[in-house]
């Protein structure tokens, strides 16, 4: 068998895209509940269009979203069914701490996670748990700027502490922040910046100022968690998927090789624990002049964390002269199509399984720490038959290929894993469109894109196929499976 008898499988979901409820319970506004559906989000995703208050013109699809508020009973049994054994789910901060600056935490959000991790704990599966998933206290965007500034990191440190304290025993397994390197691309719907009335440069140094902001609060995380339970494992997570170059002219190697750096700062120094030289030489060469306390270098080198989790759906290329060339959509940003890989995904992601291999290989050669899996799928459309069937045999395969890939970085090439799940276990609303028609799940929920539905879950083909996969420890992949 090539994966332990302790490989944790599961699945993967986010608060803002699975939960819903937004104004039950106390629980105050985050940036993500003001990421609309339609043409205009991408630009406030990337903090270039302002988006601070709801308005009359929008559809907001994170208020309500699939309603895991209600049904997350129902829901874990179901991952209960597929056997999973860990289950990566994240906190609404504005829960915790409605509007992320006061000095008590609200009873009522502690007590729904806490709720969730019991259900988990009755059908042994582990929960996995992001404390911020794209996830900010408006409050704190308007009052603070957000990331930009220093002060998040005391409110982000209280929310860890009450969340390392309540749930000491339940929950073992945390990672700081969700595609930490997604802010440099999308700082709103990353960090809560907006940052569309700035200055090239200075928007360079605000989003540079709040990583580092980001980067100092995961290592005192990484301390604290360590100090409150020496059982705690914490994890990095980014946004992976290697950049080749487009062809082996040194100038398209180069680009590839700065392209990877760019997005490897910042579990440089979460897992490797000092900063890059050339990035400090960058924010000097640049005149960012980001803002460091003494003690910051010694803290992120003395805190890093025990493990490297990442997402993957794409490798990604690079090329030094762009003229010509075609361009393939991502989910936020366009990059350079590879002409030798032949399929693709509703939404133009090019499937690339063996690049979750080489993703590997390079994240295990580069920090020699155990990775994990923590989001990998197929976004497509699917369409319940006329007895309300859906066969995804498409999602199979891609899922099939992608653990079969996955697997042979493990016997073959030498990298410790921890764990898989896939991403959006059960539909949720997309983070890069805001459709419900972009579904991951092996669980299909009924709601469309304008947040009509009964809400009723049903089994999806892969639903059973995932379930034997994880019985015969990922030794079975074959496709067939009864339905
Ligand atoms: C990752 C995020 O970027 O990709 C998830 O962590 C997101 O929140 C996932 O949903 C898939 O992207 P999308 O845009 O298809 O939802």
């Amino acid at each position: 068998m090539t994966l332990s008898n302790d490989f944790l499988w599961g699945g993967a979901t986010a608060a803002n895209q699975a939960e819903g409820g937004y104004n039950l319970d106390n629980r105050g506004l985050a940036n993500v509940d003001l990421l609309p559906l339609g043409k205009d989000r991408k630009s406030i995703i990337k903090g270039e269009k302002k988006m601070l208050d709801f308005d009359d013109n929008h559809f907001y699809p994170a208020l309500n979203a699939i309603d895991m508020y209600h049904h997350y009973k129902d829901d874990i049994k179901m991952f209960a069914e597929m056997g999973f054994n860990v289950y990566r789910m994240s906190i609404a901060w504005t829960r915790i701490f409605p509007k992320g600056d006061e000095k008590e935490p609200n009873e009522a959000g502690l007590k729904f996670y806490e709720n969730i991790f019991l259900e988990c704990k009755k059908y042994g599966i582990e929960p996995l748990v992001t404390i911020s998933h794209f996830d900010t206290p408006m409050h704190l965007v308007k009052d603070i700027g957000s990331w930009r500034n220093r002060r998040m990191v005391n409110y982000y440190l209280n929310l860890c502490k009450v969340l390392f304290t309540r749930y000491k025993g339940l929950v073992k397994y945390w990672l700081t922040f969700n595609e930490i390197n997604m802010l440099i691309y999308a700082p709103f719907e990353g960090a809560g910046l907006y940052v569309g009335d700035l200055t090239e440069k200075e928007k360079k140094r605000v989003i540079y100022q709040a990583a580092h902001n980001e980067l100092v609060a995961s290592a005192k995380a990484t301390q604290l968690a360590h100090s409150i339970d020496s059982n705690n494992q914490i994890g990095c997570m980014v946004a992976a998927g290697k950049y080749y170059p487009y062809s082996c002219d040194p100038k398209d190697v180069y680009e590839a090789m700065l392209s990877n750096r760019k997005d490897y700062f910042f579990s440089d120094v979460q897992a490797g624990g000092s900063y890059p030289k050339y990035m400090l030489d960058m924010f000097k060469r640049e005149g960012l002049n980001i803002q460091m306390d003494d003690g910051d270098f010694k803290l992120l080198s003395e805190n890093t964390v025990d493990f490297v989790s990442f997402s993957y759906y794409m490798t990604r290329v690079a090329i030094s002269n762009k003229s010509g060339v075609q361009m393939t959509t991502g989910n936020v940003f366009d990059s350079v199509k590879n002409p030798y890989l032949k399929e693709q995904s509703e939404w133009g992601w090019q499937i690339d399984p063996l690049g979750l291999r080489i993703t590997m290989i390079d994240l295990y050669d580069r920090y020699h720490k155990p990775l994990f899996i923590v989001e990998n799928g197929l976004g497509a459309v699917d369409k319940p038959d006329k007895d309300g069937k859906i066969y995804d045999d498409y999602r199979i395969k891609y899922l099939a290929n992608h653990i079969k890939a996955m697997k042979d970085a493990v016997e073959y090439d030498g990298v410790e894993l921890l764990g898989y799940t896939s991403w959006g276990c059960i539909d949720l609303i997309s983070a890069g469109s805001g459709e419900m028609k972009k579904r991951y799940g092996f669980i299909y929920v009924d709601r469309d894109n304008q947040g009509k539905g009964t809400l009723k879950r049903s089994k999806k083909k892969s639903f059973n196929w995932y379930k034997r996969v994880i019985a015969t420890n990922g030794e079975n992949l074959d496709l067939d499976i009864e339905y």
